[in-house]
C-alpha cells in the first residue's frame, strides 16, 4: 500500500462502534476485528487489518473496543464558586429549586476573566480525559450585557459549541420587572451574546421563564442567526417541550416531566430529546422516562448538564450508567445517545460517527465491548482518547 503522510492507524481493534449503520449491537453499527486509519484529523479508512494502509504512527487497541468519542450536547461550564453546601442540603432532604442559580450568578459576576477562563479549562480538560471530545458550553450565570458575552468569550476559546443563555433567571435587580430584563435579553445582551454564541436557549419553567417570555426570546435569537434549544419540563410539566417543537428547536433539554401530547409532538418532529441524569441524580429527583421516549420513536440524547448546582459531573460514562440502570435504557442505546445521539442535538454529522469522512474522534476504552460503560459503573475506562486524530495524553 503507499506511504501515506502524518497517518495514524489504530489497529488490532476488537470491537468498532461507528453508530453507521443498524446491526449488531442495534443503532451501534458494530465492526469486529478492524483497524481505522486516521489522516489529516479525519477518519480516512476502516477494514480489516490486514489490509491496512502503510501509516507513520500505530497505536495498538489490543483487542479493546473503539467508540466515537461523546458528545456532551449540554453543560455550563462558566461559573465561580461552588455549591456543595447545597448539595449536602438537599441529600439531608431540602428539595432543588433552581433558587441558587442566583448565588453562582454573583460569585461568576465577581470572578476576573482569567479565573473564569481557569474553571472552564479545567472542567474541558476534565471531560476530555473522560472521553467528551465534543462539548457544547452555555453562558448563563452573568446576566448583565457585559458578564454573558465575557462568559460566551471564554467558552468560544475551547468549543465551537457555545449557548447564550441569558434568560437561565431573571436576576435579583430585575426581579419585579421582568419584562423589562426579556427586553434587555433580546437587546443589549443579544447583539453582545451573538457573535460568540450558536445557539439560543431559555430556561422555561415556572419560577424562571414562562412560555410568552420564551417565545419572544427564542424567536430574537432565530432572527439574529441562532439556533434553538430549550431548558423544558425540568421541575415539572410545562409548555416548553411543544414550543421547542414548534420552533423547531434542534434540542429539548430535561424532559422529566412530560405528557402524552409532548411525546407525540416530539415523535413527529426532529427535534431531540436530550436527558441529564446527573441532575435527577445530583436533586435526588425522579428520572425521566426514556423508554416511553425511545418506543414512541423520538431521538434521545444523553448529557451531563455539568454545573455547580443540579449536576456538578462532567463524566459521559456515569450518565450512561445511570440511563441503563435508572432509565430503563439498553447499553447500546445509551452509548449511542451520548454519542450519535448529542451529535443530532447539535445538528453536527461529523462527530458521534466513525466512518470515512467523520473527524478522528475517539476513544480507546480499557474494556473488549460498549457495554463494560454500564456494566463497569464508576471505572476509569477510557484507555486512550484521540481528538481530531491527535492523540491526547492517557488518562
Ligand atoms: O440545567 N435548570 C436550569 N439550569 C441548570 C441548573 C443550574 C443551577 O442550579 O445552577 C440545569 O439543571
Ligand atoms: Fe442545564
Amino acid at each position: 500500500m503507499p506511504h501515506r503522510g502524518g497517518s495514524l492507524l489504530v489497529e488490532n481493534i476488537g470491537e468498532l462502534v461507528t453508530n453507521t449503520a443498524y446491526g449488531e449491537g442495534g443503532p451501534l453499527g458494530i465492526r469486529r476485528d478492524v483497524a481505522l486509519l486516521v489522516e489529516d484529523g479525519l477518519v480516512a479508512w476502516i477494514g480489516p487489518g490486514r489490509d491496512a494502509p502503510a501509516a507513520d504512527r500505530r497505536i495498538d487497541a489490543e483487542g479493546a473496543a473503539v467508540l466515537p468519542g461523546f458528545v456532551d450536547s449540554h453543560a455550563h461550564l462558566v461559573f465561580a464558586g461552588d455549591r456543595a453546601a447545597e448539595f449536602a442540603a438537599r441529600m439531608a432532604g431540602e428539595p432543588y429549586t433552581g433558587g441558587g442559580i442566583r448565588t453562582t450568578v454573583g460569585a461568576t459576576r465577581a470572578a476576573s476573566d482569567d479565573e473564569l477562563r481557569a474553571t472552564v479549562r479545567r472542567l474541558h480538560a476534565e471531560a476530555l480525559r473522560q472521553g467528551t471530545t465534543t462539548i457544547e458550553i452555555k453562558s448563563g450565570y452573568g446576566l448583565t450585557v457585559a458578564d454573558e458575552a465575557r462568559s460566551l468569550r471564554i467558552a468560544a476559546e475551547v468549543t465551537g459549541e457555545t449557548t447564550f443563555l441569558g434568560a437561565h433567571v431573571v436576576p435579583a435587580e430585575y426581579a419585579d420587572r421582568p419584562d423589562d430584563y426579556v427586553g434587555l435579553v433580546c437587546g443589549p445582551m443579544l447583539a453582545a451574546a451573538a457573535p460568540y454564541a450558536r445557539w439560543i436557549d431559555v430556561f422555561c419553567e415556572r419560577g424562571a421563564f414562562d412560555v410568552d417570555h420564551t417565545r419572544a426570546i427564542l424567536t430574537c435569537g432565530q432572527a439574529a442567526g441562532l439556533g434553538v434549544r430549550v431548558h423544558a419540563n425540568q421541575l415539572g410539566p410545562g409548555p416548553g417541550v411543544q414550543l421547542g417543537v414548534e420552533l423547531g428547536a434542534a434540542s429539548v433539554d430535561h424532559c422529566t416531566h412530560l405528557t402524552d401530547a409532548d411525546v407525540d409532538a416530539l415523535a413527529s418532529s426532529t427535534t431531540v430529546a436530550t436527558l441529564l441524569p446527573g441532575a435527577e441524580f445530583s436533586t435526588r429527583s425522579p428520572y425521566p422516562d426514556a423508554r416511553r421516549l425511545l418506543d414512541a420513536g423520538v431521538t434521545v440524547a444523553l448529557a451531563t448538564d455539568c454545573n455547580p448546582g443540579s449536576s456538578y459531573t462532567s463524566s459521559m460514562p456515569f450518565c450512561i450508567a445511570l440511563a441503563v440502570r435508572e432509565m430503563r435504557m439498553t447499553p447500546a442505546e445509551a452509548v449511542w445517545a451520548a454519542t450519535a445521539g448529542g451529535a443530532r442535538a447539535l445538528r453536527r454529522d461529523d462527530v458521534g460517527v466513525l466512518t470515512p469522512g467523520a473527524r478522528a474522534d475517539l476513544i480507546v476504552l480499557d474494556a473488549p465491548s460498549h457495554l463494560h460503560l454500564a456494566y463497569r459503573p464508576g471505572v476509569p475506562l477510557i484507555r486512550q482518547v484521540l481528538h481530531n486524530g491527535a492523540p491526547q495524553c492517557r488518562s
